[in-house]
């Protein structure tokens, strides 16, 4: 049985012991372990069966405490640090030598974060190592957004899920590596690229390779549910080709109606991008199991958190 409870001093005790606890922070949960753990790292690469040339998230208490993990801190990561942490922010650095190759891939570099959940905070400032915690879903799956969809997943082989209600920002954190001192942008997320450039200036985006990725978490099949997904410019149109099939919808804030729509999740009525976002893996787990023939995802606002989306749902529609 996997238990699922708020008692932080019980998750305190089974990652002393190299065993990991589903954490809840604000983006989505993480499945974590002691960073310092060979057994713990290898743990959570197996639990997810996710390949090992792709590297952890390192999670910490402090902007203070990136100083015990990173060797160098260029001027644009300082300031993004201070103005997003604790938040949906992952900065990759160059690494310190203490810092286990298996949970940075062998790669030199790390990626930290300060999390916002206040439980996640707590759970960080009583341990005394940092916590390695990719999104607790097997690889490829959409990400958990509750503890349930942690449960659903990980029942009975993982130890405990430590409760904290559902995340509020609901997709992942931003990522922004540097290239000769600069901000590199290698995966949307819970910080709008606006939000990033109003404090750095003009960015790069570097998410789309497909072999090799900066950060592998872009191979571009990733975040999808089983049930073939789409994504369009217009729902209502698209769905006119099958009028024999069950399909789900998924918009931001209008609502379809065909004969054929069994399920219909619309985002944010008010057309707040903040509330959609904080919906949509929620959304794509309950369609993704009412067995239905499509979901049909209509296109959302290309800006702010819009962007982040389109860039998940773009995910989501690639096929295994
Ligand atoms: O919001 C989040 O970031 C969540 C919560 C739990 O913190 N974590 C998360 O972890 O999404 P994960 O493992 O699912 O995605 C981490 C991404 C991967 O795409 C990985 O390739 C990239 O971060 N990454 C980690 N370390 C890296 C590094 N040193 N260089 C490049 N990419 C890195
Ligand atoms: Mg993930």
């Amino acid at each position: 049985m996997t238990l699922v409870s708020k008692d932080i001093s019980n998750a305190i005790e089974i990652l002393q012991r190299d065993q990991l606890v589903a954490i809840p922070t604000e983006t989505v949960y993480g499945l974590a372990g002691n960073i310092f753990s060979e057994t713990a790292i290898k743990r959570i690469f197996e639990m997810k069966k996710r390949p090992m040339f792709n590297p952890l998230i390192v999670h910490v208490a402090s902007l203070e405490q990136l100083n015990e993990i990173v060797s160098h801190v260029p001027e644009k990561a300082k300031l993004l640090a201070e103005a997003f942490w604790p938040g949906p922010l992952t900065l990759i650095l160059p690494k310190q030598n203490h810092i286990p190759n298996l949970v940075t891939a062998g790669k030199d570099t790390v990626g930290v974060r300060v999390p916002r959940h206040p439980i996640a905070l707590e759970l960080l400032k009583q341990l005394n190592f940092p916590l390695a915690a990719p999104s607790a879903n097997p690889f490829g799956n959409i990400s958990p957004t509750s503890s349930k969809h942690v449960k659903n997943y990980f029942e009975g082989v993982l130890e405990m899920v430590l409760e904290g209600g559902e995340c509020k920002s609901g997709i992942e954190s931003t990522i922004v590596g540097f290239e000769n001192e600069e901000p590199v942008v290698y995966r949307l997320g819970s910080t709008s690229l606006e939000d990033i450039e109003s404090i750095v200036g003009k960015v790069s985006i570097q998410n789309k390779k497909e072999t090799a990725p900066n950060a592998p978490g872009m191979l571009s099949r990733h975040y999808a549910p089983e049930t073939h997904t789409f994504l369009v410019d217009d729902a209502a149109d698209f769905i006119k080709q099958y009028p024999e099939k069950k399909i789900g919808i998924l918009s931001f804030d209008i609502e379809v109606i065909a004969p054929q729509i069994v399920e219909q999740k619309i985002l944010s009525l008010k057309g707040d991008l903040e509330e959609a976002t904080s919906q949509l893996y929620a959304a794509l787990h309950e369609l993704d199991s009412l067995e239905l023939d499509m979901i049909v995802a209509q296109r959302f606002p290309d800006y702010g958190l819009g962007k982040s989306i389109n860039d998940r749902l773009q995910r989501a529609t690639k096929r295994k």
